[in-house]
Parts: C-alpha cells; sequence; structure tokens
C-alpha cells in the first residue's frame, strides 16, 4: 500500500550492483514497504548515478572535497534527505565515514551492507576489495556478507543480517568479491530495507 511505504535513500561511491539489487527488487515487486526517494553519490563518476538514472530515481553528487569540511559534506546530505523525505538511508557501497554527529541525528535508521562477517575483516579501513584481500591472507574457510545498523563505531552497529560464503580453492580477491555480492549481499541488502521499512512502518500504525 502505498500510504504505508518509508521513504528511503540510498548513498553510493561506485559500481552500485547493490543499488541496483535493491532496484530489482523494488521492481520485482519484493519491497511493498519501500518508497526509492534519491541516490545520493560521493562520487561524481559513480556508475552508480547511471543505474538510478535508468531507473527514474533522482541522482544527486555530494562530494566531500567539493564541500570543503566533514560539517558541509554532510549537511549537502542532509539536505538532500529532507528533499526527498527519505527516514531510512541505505549505505550501499558508500566509501566515506559519516560523523558520530550525523549517525546519532539517525538512530537505527541507517543500515550498511559490507562484505564479511562482522566482528572479522571489518572496521576503520577495511572496505572493498581489501576485505576480501584479507580475508584470504589470513586464510579463512567461510567468509561472507553482513546488514548492520550504522552508529559511530565503523562497522560497530547492530547487526540485522548476515550470510556465510564459503572460499573455493584458487579464489583471488576479485572472484571472491563476486562471488559474495552474488550469493549473499545482492539478497541480504533488499530484504534487510524491507525488514526495517516494514518495521518503521507498523510503528507508524
Ligand atoms: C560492496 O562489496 C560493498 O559491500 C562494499 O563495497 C562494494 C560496493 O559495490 N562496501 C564496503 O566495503 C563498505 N565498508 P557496489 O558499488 O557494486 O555495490
Amino acid at each position: 500500500m502505498a500510504d504505508n511505504k518509508i521513504g528511503a535513500a540510498v548513498l553510493v561511491s561506485g559500481g552500485g550492483t547493490n543499488l541496483q539489487a535493491i532496484i530489482d527488487a523494488a521492481e520485482a515487486g519484493k519491497l511493498p514497504h519501500v518508497s526509492l526517494r534519491a541516490v545520493i553519490s560521493s562520487k561524481a563518476d559513480a556508475y552508480a548515478l547511471e543505474r538510478a538514472k535508468k531507473a527514474g530515481i533522482p541522482a544527486f553528487v555530494v562530494s566531500k572535497k567539493a564541500a570543503g569540511s566533514q560539517e558541509a559534506f554532510e549537511a549537502g546530505i542532509e539536505e538532500k534527505l529532507v528533499q526527498c523525505g527519505a527516514e531510512v538511508i541505505v549505505l550501499a557501497g558508500f566509501m566515506c565515514i559519516l560523523s558520530a554527529e550525523f549517525t546519532a541525528r539517525h538512530p537505527e535508521r541507517i543500515i550498511n551492507v559490507h562484505p564479511s562477517l562482522i566482528p572479522s575483516f571489518c572496521g576503520k579501513g577495511y572496505y572493498g576489495l581489501k576485505v576480501h584481500e584479507e580475508a584470504l591472507k589470513y586464510g579463512v574457510k567461510v567468509t561472507g556478507a553482513t546488514v548492520h545498523f550504522v552508529n559511530e563505531i565503523p562497522d560497530g552497529g547492530r547487526i540485522i543480517a548476515q550470510k556465510a560464503v564459503k572460499i573455493r580453492e584458487g579464489d583471488t580477491p576479485e572472484k571472491l568479491q563476486k562471488r559474495v555480492m552474488r550469493e549473499a549481499e545482492w539478497k541480504l541488502l533488499p530484504a534487510a530495507l524491507e525488514q526495517v521499512c516494514a518495521g518503521i512502518a507498523a510503528q507508524k500504525r
């Protein structure tokens, strides 16, 4: 039902395959409580922006460099969130750290997908391919992905969902990254977004 939908904005920095998974889930009718209101990219050349445009979702660039400071950067993001009426913020390959002030303004309203089983291979400095490089270097036999709420601790907020993925002989960081995305991230993130928005919608009733 349209009046039961919660506005969501997706923050991205790169290719946007997780954004695509959310768009595909929405188009397949799997996100009945989610209204995708905006895509906000920290990078002007992120392919995720093209994906948003193709799906007809308003897309914006808010660059930290152009903003000049963390405060101005976050004020730029907040402005877009208010304009588009987003209550939930999805970090989908968003490669910037948000300040404690920002996360405190949105308690249990920001969700992030991380490409490992938290608390392994996470925290400051662990992002993108680096996470898979470290997992292979350590020699773990199982890795995976985690969707969690975002608080002031990098990758430290309450866990919403996790899925394990087996390491295979001959895995490279690139091969592993693709498999973790395909088997875990692209399934977990849309499902977790729907779960969070359904919960908020239920509280409003
Ligand atoms: C994804 O693997 C995501 O989990 C990771 O970056 C990739 C972005 O891909 N995020 C982090 O490492 C955050 N700590 P995408 O742009 O194709 O969705």
